[in-house]
């Protein structure tokens, strides 16, 4: 449908970053509608021309299309961009904003259909939602009208609600898209698949068999140029509460009626609510661990530690590693620990699931090495994305030795696999109307109900260590024991058959 996209915040980092290419992307293969515009507005007196050049024609992000494709070609992409100066503020009449838009949809017959992306502090995002309201586009008598609201979604509970409230006085929850750009992910979408597509999986995802459950998130990059943000954020807020409490409704829900967006949703609201929330201090002390990392040389290069990261205050106690153990109070899960950990400054960049099955019942074959010995389905979210099912077989020769085996799938050994980047699946969604990858306001909540606690009593209680950990390692040297028994965190390699512990000496 012929639509045009207005940006708030259009001069920022992940305007040019992220959703231009993405933008970009599906213009070269062919998705966007016939009418198209997108209009950037914020806070810098720039023109059309000089916004076009910085996010397209002089982009960095899109360098290697500038190379290889023609001049036309290009040109014609930034053609359909358009900028509008905000003035100072974001709070201000948007009577030559509306103005704008009207003409451009008048010109361009983008048929009144909207949506307003909102890549701003969310200090602004209920303003914004406002001044838009105020002038009549929020009303869908014509065109539909959509936002998309870019995380963090809140600091807190609290902050999360007032946030729901004050978009929903404007618009309608279905206009609401609250992105999270994990969803986008093609492996994060493939867990659903995983679980619902295949019947060897499905009778086996339960306490019945499963034994642990375990995720990592690990960055190789520290904090970057966003201490500022980060150190009022910390990992729990940053990755936690969203990304990875996103990929745990995924793991957690039950099977839903159907693939359409509410059926889906509502599953992973219900498995989000049957999240055991951590009250008292005692299981809070012993189920999570925060650490921050501490200078140390990678590769023979010093990197700094977190303290001496700009923007950061230098007594910083905000966690750069997080690592939570919860049960999931429900029929299926009932015992089985789940362990989520995310953090900066790991040996590798990768994010993955395990799923740690149960020793067979009755072993009829010895089987020593503990963390080698049980089945283990891994789905790599990302990098060489896959699926790997470590399974017993037989060592040839006599008596029944049993080794793990691996049985594997890429992504990348599939024809015409060709990965729509997260922002590009996300946008064209957005501009489909399809929200199944976007958080609906109940879910949000329910993720920061079950993060609030620990947030609450790392805040609160001095006894709660930060561990500290040198930069390029797996985290605090304590962090296996919050796994119990003799079990340990896989750690995993840069593919995905790596065995734990693989490391490439450069
Ligand atoms: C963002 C976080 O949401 O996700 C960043 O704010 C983090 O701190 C990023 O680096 C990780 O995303 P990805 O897609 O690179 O795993």
């Amino acid at each position: 449908m012929n639509q045009m996209i207005i940006i708030f915040g259009a001069s920022g980092d992940l305007t040019a970053r992220k959703l231009i290419p993405a933008i970009y992307n599906l213009y070269k293969g062919k998705h966007l509608p016939e009418n198209f515009v997108v209009l950037g507005a914020s806070r810098s007196n720039i023109t059309d021309g000089e916004f076009r050049k910085k996010v397209v024609q002089e982009s960095a992000h899109l360098k290697s299309e500038l190379d290889s494709q023609e001049e036309d070609f290009i040109n014609t992409f930034s053609n359909k961009l358009f900028y509008e100066d905000l003035g100072d503020d974001y709070n201000t009449s948007y009577d030559r904003l509306s103005t704008r838009i009207a003409d451009l949809n008048n010109k361009y017959s983008t048929d009144n259909n909207y949506i307003f992306y909102l890549s701003t502090p969310p200090s602004l995002y209920e303003a914004i939602a406002k001044n838009l309201s105020d002038q009549g586009l929020t009303k869908e008598e014509d065109g539909w009208k959509r936002i998309v609201v870019e995380k963090p979604f809140g600091y807190s509970l609290e902050t999360a609600k007032n946030l729901n409230t004050g978009l929903q006085k404007y618009f309608n929850e279905k206009q609401i898209y609250r992105i999270d750009h994990y969803l986008g992910k093609e492996t994060v979408q493939n867990l659903l698949v995983t679980r619902f597509a295949n019947s060897i999986f499905e009778p086996l995802w339960n306490r019945n068999y499963i034994h642990h459950i375990e995720i990592t998130n690990a960055e190789t990059v520290g904090v970057e140029k966003r201490g500022g943000y980060y150190d009022k954020s910390g990992a729990l807020r940053d990755m936690f509460q969203s990304h990875l409490l996103q990929i745990v409704s995924l793991i957690v829900m039950e099977p839903p009626i159907n693939s359409n967006a509410e059926e889906i949703r509502n599953e992973k609201v219900k498995a989000l609510k049957s999240l055991r929330i951590m009250t008292d201090d005692e299981t809070l002390f012993n189920n999570t661990i925060k650490g921050q990392y501490v200078a140390s040389k990678i590769d023979g290069k010093q990197v700094k530690g977190y303290r001496e990261e700009e923007g950061v205050n230098p007594d910083s106690k905000t966690e750069t590693y997080a690592a939570v153990k919860f049960f999931v109070d429900n029929w299926r899960w009932k015992d089985i620990p789940f362990y989520v950990r995310t953090a900066k400054r790991m040996p590798t960049k990768v994010t993955e699931v395990v799923i740690h099955f149960k020793t067979p019942h009755h072993q009829v074959f010895k089987e020593q090495d503990i963390n080698n010995k049980d089945n283990k389905l891994i789905i790599r979210i990302q990098p060489d994305e896959g699926v790997l099912i470590k399974f017993g077989v037989k060592v040839p020769g006599q008596g029944f030795q049993v080794e793990r085996a691996n049985l594997d799938f890429y992504y990348s050994s599939l024809p015409n696999a060709n990965i729509m980047e997260a922002y590009e699946r996300l946008l064209l969604d957005a501009m489909q109307g399809d929200a199944t990858l976007y958080a609906r306001a109940d879910e949000v909540e329910a993720a920061w109900t079950f993060v609030d606690p620990i947030l609450n009593y790392w805040e609160r209680d001095e006894n709660v260590n930060t561990y500290g950990y040198p930069a390029g390692t797996w985290g605090p040297r304590n962090s296996d024991d919050l796994i119990d028994d003799e079990y340990t965190w896989r750690n995993p390699g840069e593919n995905l058959a790596d065995d734990s512990g693989y490391c490439v000496i450069n």
